[in-house]
């Protein structure tokens, strides 16, 4: 069926042709990225085909091994491209980043690949090719010493263009050569911002002198002309004249490759022309584009032949055609071909034609989808420069969140489209990030997260990090990072240095002022309160930006003479206060039957003012005044979770499901934070629904940092305190019987509190017999069902589904053995899921 002519289009594969180079050609041109990939760095040469430079990529990727092929596989007529390669095996995504482009402007990118048993495996590999986020095509290498070549033309949005070989699980991705050549806009009209055009083959048509490839010089954009010509079946017309372009008409085919034709032997015979569709995993269905070049090589002026035909594709013909003498045209469709696996583009003569027809050169591309763009160019342009500061490795190549299956380790990103994608978090925890903190983190507009704890950064936090609005968290536990430039200290490991440690543990912040999220530093406290101010005005209900100190005869009259209690902590009795701004606040005085001493008091202070999470309550100033000492806490106007599950107010125990796994996961976040963001870590010791308070929209933050405890995680991996701590019911077991205080003690107490939130009963039941809620939960379910243990209040409003999943977490977290219980960060992630699903079941 396929007549032979053909076997140079079917050994061809996919995308692919055949290229064999030959020597010709003189001059370079600007604008031309010609790349021997593979090639030592720094070095060079002139190919010898096209007098072109070529250059190693060495500038243009930061990954990837240099390879020679195998001897057994060189070939006297090689280029010189084809020798070594680039071989990609560590990383999913390996780019190559071309500059210095023209943004919005047609570029043709060319990609070569000879396998040459490189590796030694004999097993040539499958890998993907993107061009930017946009697939461009799959390279399968069948042949081991037939080169590969693939070509895209598309408008390259930005200054410069990254073509990224991705790893498909079918071996490792390699690269010979690579060639960026700019285009004029006026070629190609198919081709625009959002579709591209990927070569099946480009042939000159008719040359019997086995001249070769055409490429530049004589094509000045060089692209590769293939010679085709099937002498059994068509035979040649050719000229030696000058073949012109249409004026105003940039199709800009080389004059040598229109100075050869080809007509079918028999006059009576049309010129057929059949490809077969290339489908990949991407485009299984792709569509085709067919541009036919056409001029007359005979002159047919005065003479009484005719030269007319059509040009048919899978039964769609053109109107009938007549090639001006010396003069380029094109046929070409402007909408794809679709639908078809096999096409047949076949010329025949009108019924009116003296001559048979003719073809000079044809192309065919499949379309692709440009359409995908990438992350916000400034966020880019940051997390590039904050990558090269940092040397950061990882797999920091490509675009940073596109596609969503290669988001560099340690982003996270938002894909609200048809916006790009922002950077919404950093975790570059732990990853050797040493120097200061570098500005361009200011630039990242939306980051909500940065977490650069466990490194040897120094220096100190910049203020600029105060205009990120979004910016709730930030980690940035660094043993020799300051907050304040005067209290910078290298860490030695006693007792006082490591206090100075956790003090200059700076984090975050955020403030909950209706929409606005809010952020608090340390450094240079007026200068960052007054960029504050500027943002967001200064208004009832904001957070201070600076613990404020308050006088004794302040406080009275905040207090209004300490008139109206709140409640009672550790430290003594909280009282309603109002501040001059109309702020309210919770003032906790301490009594002066309170052991606790001033110094210890102060640290207190010192520490607390620099925890700052939107799920803890924030200090806003404290009082040492004489033997006075009281902490000024945000007021929260909903009271405690207690009272909200088992107060007196009739409205107790009114709490939806939904409010409750809010309730519980917020306060894990903010718990979460008191372990995770320091260092060292802080235990609360106190976890208790007395101690996660409510907002006026329910949002839940943790209180009474009284019993706080820091203790240093190297050394130790438990604290003995000197005397127990904590509220009966909610206390671990290790710490009860052992004095044995880490992390994983508030997870406990935290499990009791998820089990409250889910049957609404004390931590301690008298049911007759005093039985904590742990036991009681379990004597329950070994009974029964999850029905009969959930709050009766909520009137069987839940997921039972999902109430089995965190009763789960609630019982791990009570696991009598420490060891056993998640890290807050497991039962954080726990809870969002458990959230999530209910959310998707709305
Ligand atoms: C390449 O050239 C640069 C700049 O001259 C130089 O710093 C680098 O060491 C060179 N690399 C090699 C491998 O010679
Ligand atoms: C590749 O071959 C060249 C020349 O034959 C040699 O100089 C070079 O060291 C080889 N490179 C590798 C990576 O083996
Ligand atoms: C690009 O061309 C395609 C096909 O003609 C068309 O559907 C698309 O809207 C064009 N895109 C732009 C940005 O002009
Ligand atoms: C294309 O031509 C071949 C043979 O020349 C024929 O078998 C096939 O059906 C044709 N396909 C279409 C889509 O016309
Ligand atoms: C040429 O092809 C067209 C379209 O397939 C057909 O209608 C016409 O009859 C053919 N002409 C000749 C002379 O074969
Ligand atoms: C063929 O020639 C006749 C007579 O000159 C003319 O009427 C007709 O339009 C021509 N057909 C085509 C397809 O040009
Ligand atoms: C990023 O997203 C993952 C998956 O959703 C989540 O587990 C992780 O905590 C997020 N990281 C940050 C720093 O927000
Ligand atoms: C950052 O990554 C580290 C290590 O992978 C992890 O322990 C930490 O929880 C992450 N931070 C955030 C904010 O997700």
């Amino acid at each position: 069926m396929a007549p032979p002519q053909l076997l140079l289009l079917f050994l061809a594969t996919a995308t692919a042709i055949v290229l064999r180079v030959t020597g010709q050609g003189t001059l370079d041109s600007t604008g031309f990225i010609s790349i021997d990939c593979g090639l030592p760095e720094n070095s060079s040469y002139v190919d010898v085909a096209t007098n072109l430079l070529y250059v190693s990529d060495a500038g243009f990727t930061e990954t990837g091994i240099n390879r020679n092929i195998s001897a057994e596989y060189i070939q006297p007529n090689f280029a010189k491209r084809y020798l070594n390669v680039r071989s990609f095996p560590d990383a999913a995504r390996s780019c190559y980043t071309l500059g210095s482009l023209s943004p919005g402007s047609k570029y043709l990118l060319r990609a070569t690949f000879m396998y040459g048993n490189y590796d030694g495996l004999n097993k040539p590999p499958s890998f993907d090719l993107y061009l930017g986020v946009n697939f461009w095509t799959t390279v399968s290498i069948i042949i081991p010493d037939l080169s590969v070549l693939v070509e895209v033309i598309a408008v390259v949005p930005d200054d410069f263009v990254q073509i990224c070989l991705v790893n498909t699980g079918s071996g490792t991705p390699f690269i010979s050569g690579l060639d960026l050549r700019p285009l004029r806009s006026t070629l190609y009209e198919q081709v625009n911002a959002t579709q591209g055009l990927v070569l099946l083959h480009r042939n000159n048509l008719g040359p019997t002198d086995n001249s070769g490839l055409v490429r530049y010089p004589d094509d000045p954009y060089d692209r590769a002309w293939n010679p085709w010509l099937n002498m059994e079946v068509w035979s040649e017309i050719s000229t030696d004249k000058e073949v012109q372009g249409i004026p105003n008409v940039h199709l800009e085919v080389p004059s040598k490759v229109m100075q050869t034709a080809i007509t079918p032997r028999d006059g009576s015979m049309s010129i057929d022309l059949p490809w077969d569709a290339e489908p990949n995993h991407v485009y299984p269905m792709p569509g085709y584009i067919c541009i036919m070049y056409v001029a007359e090589l005979q002159n047919l002026v005065g003479s009484s032949s005719v030269r007319q035909f059509y040009v048919t594709i899978n039964g769609k013909s053109s109107l009938p055609y007549t090639p001006k003498y010396l003069v380029s045209d094109a046929l070409q469709n402007l909408q794809p071909h679709h639908g078809f696996m096999e096409y047949n583009a076949s010329i025949n003569a009108t019924a009116n034609s003296t001559l048979p027809p003719i073809i000079n050169a044809i192309e065919v591309f499949s379309v692709i989808s440009t359409a995908n763009v990438g992350t916000d160019a400034q966020d880019v342009s940051a997390i590039t420069a904050i990558k090269a500061k940092y040397q950061v490795k990882k797999n920091w190549m490509g675009d940073p969140c596109i596609p969503k299956t290669l988001v560099w380790d340690g982003l996270n990103c938002s894909y609200a489209i048809p916006d790009p994608s922002r950077i919404t978090a950093i975790n570059l925890s732990a990853s050797g990030l040493s120097g200061d903190i570098s500005l361009y983190f200011s630039k990242l507009a939306t980051i909500e997260y940065l977490d650069l704890s466990h490194n040897k950064l120094t220096g100190t936090i910049p203020d600029v990090l105060s205009q990120l609005s979004s910016l709730k968290v930030l980690y940035s536990a660094n043993p020799n990072l300051c907050s304040n430039g005067n209290i910078c200290q290298s860490t030695k490991k006693t007792r006082d240095s490591m206090l100075a440690v956790y003090i200059a543990v700076p984090i975050v912040v955020f403030l909950v002022a209706g929409t606005v999220v809010l952020f608090l530093f340390v450094v240079r406290r007026k200068k960052v309160k007054s960029n504050v101010k500027r943002q967001n005005g200064v208004g009832h209900n904001q957070m201070q930006l600076e613990n404020r100190q308050f006088t004794y005869r302040e406080l009275e009259v905040i207090t209004n003479s300490f008139q109206r209690v709140l409640g009672r902590g550790g430290f003594g009795y909280v009282y309603d206060g109002i501040l001059e701004d109309g702020t309210q606040v919770a003032v906790k005085l301490q009594s002066t039957s309170s052991s606790q001493g001033v110094r210890e008091f102060l640290t207190e202070v010192k520490t607390l003012t620099k925890i700052h999470h939107k799920n803890l309550v924030s200090l806003i100033g404290y009082c040492k005044d004489g033997n006075h000492l009281a902490l000024v806490y945000e007021h929260m106007s909903q009271g405690s979770l207690e009272q909200k599950l088992r107060g007196k107010d009739q409205n107790a125990g009114s709490l939806t499901w939904r409010q409750r796994l809010n309730i519980a996961l917020e306060s894990a976040q903010g718990l979460e934070y008191l372990h995770k963001a320091c260092s060292p870590p802080f235990v609360h010791r106190d976890i208790k629904t007395a101690n996660i308070l409510l907002t006026a929209n329910l949002e839940a933050k943790i209180a009474d940092f009284g019993l706080l405890k820091a203790f240093k995680r190297d050394d130790d991996t438990h604290v003995s305190t000197a005397r127990l701590v904590g509220t009966h019911g909610y206390v671990a077991p290790e710490y009860a019987t052992a004095l044995h205080l880490t992390e994983k003690s508030d997870v406990y107490s935290f499990g009791v509190v998820l089990l409250e939130l889910i049957t609404g009963q004390p931590p301690i039941l008298h049911d007759p017999q005093p039985i904590n809620v742990i036991q009681w939960t379990e004597q329950c379910l070994a009974q029964g069902e999850i029905k009969d243990v959930v709050d009766k209040r909520m009137r069987g409003d839940y997921n039972a589904n999902v109430a089995w999943k965190v009763m789960d977490v609630a019982l791990k977290c009570t696991a009598h053995e420490p060891t056993r219980r998640p890290t807050m960060t497991d039962v954080v992630a726990r809870l969002q899921e458990c959230l999530r699903i209910e959310e998707e079941q709305d």
